[in-house]
């Protein structure tokens, strides 16, 4: 059986769902006969947005509400079958900059989904899509679920209790959970406009505007890149999958890549200039420095391995990002979205 065919028929809730991992998600259930049900609050500065669930746009339900105080969540995951809750905030600079929002979003929501699970929908399967920034600088390399979790930014703290809080129902009050641990992971539908949704995404923007990309201290960080296409099939193994109950996995991809290595292979479909330039101080006290998991333990429990390798990973994004030019901000009209903005970006 293919992991899609477990969900003909059923009843899902994506919180997130208008991000640019919710709606591939989406789009992929959809079309294998899922009835999908998309909470999301299109936070300005997050990655929600309309366009991208323009493939399904008539065959979801959209509910616009913010999780951190959602009245509606209770009537949402009662008649659930599965829920992916992925609703949260991704940027690393912008969790020490505004913790408050990444409490909220991150910890705060979490806590109100899992609430209303234990008292609406116990018997309810979920899926949460955590991050390694949770690890904080690795002390071994590839990083196992056994490293001890020392996040070294705040929203590496709120994420680990928003898995925290999943494990702990699923021990105390069997809501049944799984915890993905991301890693980079790029592709159709990312906010690439935005400095906040990671460097992928940002370079992929520049190369597509034929703009100069600036590479902290040298570039040679190493990085393990998953394809968003790779990243929802591990998320439909996981949340069906017995052996993944009430544990926590790795993603990752072998063999990693650096920073150079993935700007090189944009300019194998793009023209621009790479620049090396110092690392801005607010982006260097919270790098990790290098970074690939081992996930060997979430291959063993349900086969998953990622097939999409970087180039061809940019190859699809680069086409799908042409194509859609204007809902990207790749439009004549958005010319100047990153000017000023490294500093921001995560990692
Ligand atoms: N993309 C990555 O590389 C990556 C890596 C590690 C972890 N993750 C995790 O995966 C999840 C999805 O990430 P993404 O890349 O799709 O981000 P995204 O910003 O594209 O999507 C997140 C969505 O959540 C929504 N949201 C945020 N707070 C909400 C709230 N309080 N109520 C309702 N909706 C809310 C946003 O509006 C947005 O549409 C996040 O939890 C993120 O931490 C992503």
């Amino acid at each position: 059986m293919k992991p899609l065919d477990a969900f003909c028929g059923s009843r899902v809730l994506i919180t997130g769902g208008l991000g640019f991992l919710g709606s591939n998600l989406a789009i992929e259930l959809v079309q294998g006969g899922a009835e999908v049900t998309l909470l999301d609050s299109l936070i300005p500065q997050f990655g929600g947005n309309f366009a991208n669930i323009e493939p399904i746009a008539d065959r979801a339900t959209i509910n616009i509400s913010d999780m951190r105080g959602c009245p509606s969540l209770e009537i949402l995951v009662r008649d659930k079958d599965f829920i992916f809750n992925l609703a949260g905030q991704v940027s690393h600079g912008d969790s020490m900059r505004d913790p408050q929002l990444d409490l909220g979003v991150n910890c705060v929501s979490t806590m109100n989904l899992v609430e209303a699970c234990r008292k609406h929908n116990p018997s309810v399967r979920m899926l949460y899509t955590s991050t390694r920034q949770v690890y904080g600088k690795p002390k071994a390399l590839p990083v196992t679920e056994d490293h001890v979790p020392e996040p070294i930014d705040v929203n590496g703290i709120n994420k680990l209790a928003a898995e925290y809080y999943h494990l702990l129902y699923h021990r105390t009050y069997g809501v049944r959970s799984t915890v993905l641990r991301l890693t980079n992971t790029f592709g159709p539908r990312q906010k690439i406009s935005s400095p906040r949704q990671g460097f992928a995404g940002v370079f992929i923007y520049q190369a597509l505007r034929g703009e100069p990309i600036s590479l902290y201290g040298g570039g040679r960080q190493l990085r393990d890149f998953n394809y968003v296409d790779d990243v929802i099939d591990a998320m439909l193994r996981a949340i069906v999958s017995p052996r993944c109950l009430g544990r926590f996995f790795n993603l990752g991809f072998h063999p990693p890549r650096s920073l150079v290595e993935f700007v090189e292979t944009l300019q194998e479909f793009c023209r621009f200039e790479v620049r090396s330039v110092p690392f801005p101080e607010d982006s260097k006290i919270i790098d990790i420095g290098d970074y690939y998991g081992d996930f060997s333990r979430f291959q063993a429990a349900t086969g998953w391995e990622p097939k999409i390798d970087l180039h061809e990973g940019l190859a699809r994004s680069i086409a799908f990002f042409r194509r859609h030019k204007d809902a990207y901000g790749l439009g004549s009209a958005n010319q100047h979205v990153l000017r000023g903005s490294y500093s921001s970006r995560s990692a």
